[in-house]
């Protein structure tokens, strides 16, 4: 979550039982970077990062984490290309660089990126160069249900792209609660580990997160106020 998983954030909450711990989103080049200023201008803070020591402020955040936790370090990146991504993915202490599919808001939707990366041509090539040269693990975050986006078939480019993870937002519009119908369609038509994410709150909503066939699955803002009322350490 932009603006709220720093290190900080992440070491207060990791012991409940986490293994994965991600920080950002950050943006990496200049026009994720023009972007982000563009709406940090109209009022949104949480995009603002030190962009002109961004590699040295992740290496500190990732470093901090695994000072005091036994998880593995993801980050979260907007790029619109893939070497600034392959970069971080070099970084000591960075286990896992997520390319950011998902955001939406519409400065970075108009330069290709967030979750109109999964509108691009070049997608798959995309995700095979950072794949390819990556020193670490990579995860492809989706958002679910884009217009104009077929899922499946998104997935099986994800897939075959070579990522090591497919990390879906299954956000369905209208609705408070993950597409879990969705989710089982994709783990049934890919290889690739998918780790399924939106509304868990409870144990009951990561049971049926679970019985899609996903491998794992990750929360978000049940944890922004640093706590929660129910046990992850049960699956
Ligand atoms: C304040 C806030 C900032 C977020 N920033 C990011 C981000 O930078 N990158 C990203 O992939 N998802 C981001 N998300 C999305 C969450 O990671 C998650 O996918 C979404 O909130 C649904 O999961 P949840 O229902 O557990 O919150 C953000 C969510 C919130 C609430």
């Amino acid at each position: 979550m932009a603006g709220i998983t720093d290190a900080d954030f992440l070491n207060s909450v990791i012991h409940f039982g986490f293994d994965v711990a991600t920080l950002g989103g950050y943006n990496l080049d200049l026009p994720t970077i023009k972007a982000s200023k563009k709406i940090i201008e109209r009022g949104r803070k949480e995009f603002c990062f030190p962009e002109h020591f961004i590699f040295s402020h992740i290496k500190n955040e990732a470093n901090k984490i695994k000072k005091y936790n036994n998880v593995s370090v993801s980050v979260n990146l907007r790029s619109t290309t893939p070497q600034p991504i392959i970069d971080v993915s070099k970084i000591n202490n960075v286990d896992i660089v997520e390319i950011n599919c998902h955001c939406r808001q519409p400065e970075f939707l108009d330069i290709n990126c967030g979750q109109n990366m999964l509108l691009r041509k070049d997608l798959k090539e995309f995700i095979s160069i950072v794949c390819d040269n990556a020193e670490s693990k990579v995860f492809v975050k989706i958002r679910a249900n884009v217009k104009g986006v077929d899922d499946l078939e998104i997935a099986n480019i994800i897939d075959e792209a070579g990522a090591d993870y497919l990390h879906i937002d299954a956000m369905k519009k209208g609705v408070s609660d993950a597409d879990y119908e969705l989710l089982s369609k994709i783990c049934d038509s890919v290889d690739i580990p998918v780790i399924g994410n939106n509304s868990i709150n409870s144990e009951l909503k990561i049971l049926k997160m679970l019985e899609t066939g996903v491998s794992g699955f990750s929360i978000a803002r049940a944890l922004i106020s640093k706590n929660l009322d129910f046990d992850i350490t049960n699956f």
